[in-house]
C-alpha cells in the first residue's frame, strides 16, 4: 500500500547526515576509509575515528568506534533544521509512545536518540562543528574521491510500517518495488533532500544496515576506486559492481570494510522535487530494477548486513526470493 506523505510534519528533517559503526581494529578502518575509499579523516582519538567527504563542511559523516565485541551499526544519523526541531521531535515521538533520550555527542549540537518502529537505532542531529571543505584541493583527492554522504539502505522485516512511519516524518516516496500486480511494498526509496532517496527500506531479516553511500564526481572514480581496492589487496571486498541500477538510475560500486560493513560509491541520482511526478513502480520480478546490465548481485550482497546492538532481528513478513548471482548462474 502506498504511504500517505505528510508535507507538514511535526519537525523538519533535512537530509541523511552520518552513520556510527563499531569496528575491532581502528588502524585497519582508518586505512580502508582513507586509502581505499578516499574519505578525509577529520579527527581520531584512542577509541574513535571521524571521517567526512571531500566537500563536506560538517565535522563527520562516518564515525567508527572501537569494540572488542561484534562489529555492528550503532546509529543512523539524520539532520534536522535546527535545535527547536529536537524539542518538536521529542514531543512528537513521545506522543506516539517512542522513548527518546538527549545525549551529549562530541562535535554535535543537540542530538536526540530514538528507536524507530522497526527497530533501527536513530540519531537526530541539529548541528555539527564546521570544518573546511576540501572540494577544490584536487591534489589531495584519493581513490573514489567521495564528496558527501547521501543515503542509507536498511533491511527491515516490515517495509510497510517503516515506510508509513517515515512518510509521516516528511519523507516522500520516489520509487518502490512491489509484489507483481499489487501495491504490496517490498522496498521503498524515500527522500527529504530533493533527490531520489535519503533512506531505503528493503524486505528482509532486520533491523540491519545494508549500506551507506557517498557520491563521487563521475563514473571514472568508480573504476579508479575498484583499481585502488585491487592494488591494495581489497579486490575481494568489492561486493557488487560497477553497474547501473534501474532504481534511481545511479552507477554504483559496493565495497565491504574490514569489519564487513558495506559502503557504496555512486555517481548520484536524479532530482525529485516537482510535486506532479509520481513515484516509479517496479515489479519484484523485474531484474532491471536492480541492475540495467551485467550479472545479478551475489547472495553475499543480498543477505549480509550489519546488525544493531541489542536489537533482535526478525524474519520478513513478505516471502521474496531475489534473483542472486548464484541462482542466475544455476539456470544459465
Ligand atoms: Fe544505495
Amino acid at each position: 500500500m502506498l504511504p500517505v506523505w505528510n508535507r507538514n510534519p511535526a519537525f523538519t528533517i533535512t537530509r541523511a547526515s552520518h552513520v556510527v559503526l563499531t569496528a575491532r581494529d581502528l588502524d585497519a578502518s582508518a586505512h580502508f576509509y582513507t586509502d581505499v575509499i578516499g574519505l578525509v579523516l577529520t579527527e581520531r582519538d584512542e577509541n574513535t575515528l571521524y571521517f567526512r567527504g571531500l566537500e563536506e563542511a560538517a565535522h563527520h559523516s562516518l564515525v567508527i568506534k572501537r569494540t572488542t565485541g561484534d562489529a555492528q551499526a550503532e546509529r543512523i544519523g539524520l539532520r534536522v533544521q535546527d535545535a527547536s526541531d529536537i524539542d518538536k521531535a521529542a514531543e512528537y515521538l513521545n506522543s506516539r509512545g517512542i522513548v527518546t533520550t538527549e545525549p551529549d555527542v562530541p562535535f554535535q549540537g543537540r542530538t536526540l536518540h530514538f528507536t524507530d518502529p522497526v527497530g533501527n537505532l536513530m540519531e537526530l542531529c541539529s548541528s555539527m562543528d564546521v570544518v573546511d571543505r576540501r572540494m577544490q584541493e584536487f591534489h589531495t583527492f584519493r581513490s573514489g574521491q567521495p564528496q558527501r554522504i547521501d543515503h542509507y539502505q536498511l533491511v527491515t522485516h516490515d517495509v510497510q510500517t517503516a515506510t508509513d512511519f517515515y512518510s509521516d516524518l516528511g519523507f516522500r516516496l520516489a520509487e518502490y518495488t512491489a509484489t507483481d500486480g499489487t501495491e504490496e511494498l517490498w522496498g521503498s526509496w524515500l527522500e527529504v533532500k530533493g533527490n531520489t532517496h535519503d533512506i531505503v527500506f528493503t524486505n528482509g531479516t532486520g533491523p540491519r544496515l545494508h549500506h551507506f553511500a557517498y557520491t563521487v564526481p563521475d563514473a571514472s572514480c568508480l573504476i579508479h576506486a575498484a583499481d585502488v581496492a585491487g592494488s591494495l589487496g581489497f579486490g575481494d571486498e568489492i561486493d557488487r559492481g560497477p553497474g547501473r541500477h534501474g532504481l534511481s538510475n545511479a552507477l554504483f560500486l559496493y565495497l565491504r570494510d574490514p569489519d564487513g560493513h558495506r559502503v557504496e560509491l555512486f555517481n548520484t541520482h536524479y532530482q525529485f522535487i516537482d510535486l506532479e511526478t509520481d513515484p516509479i513502480r517496479w515489479d519484484t520480478s523485474d531484474p532491471r530494477r536492480a541492475q540495467q546490465w551485467g550479472m545479478p548481485a551475489s547472495e553475499r550482497w543480498w543477505f549480509e548486513a550489519s546488525e544493531f546492538p541489542g536489537q533482535p532481528v526478525q524474519k520478513p513478513l513478505l516471502e521474496a526470493s531475489p534473483i542472486t548471482l548464484e541462482s542466475y548462474l544455476s539456470v544459465h
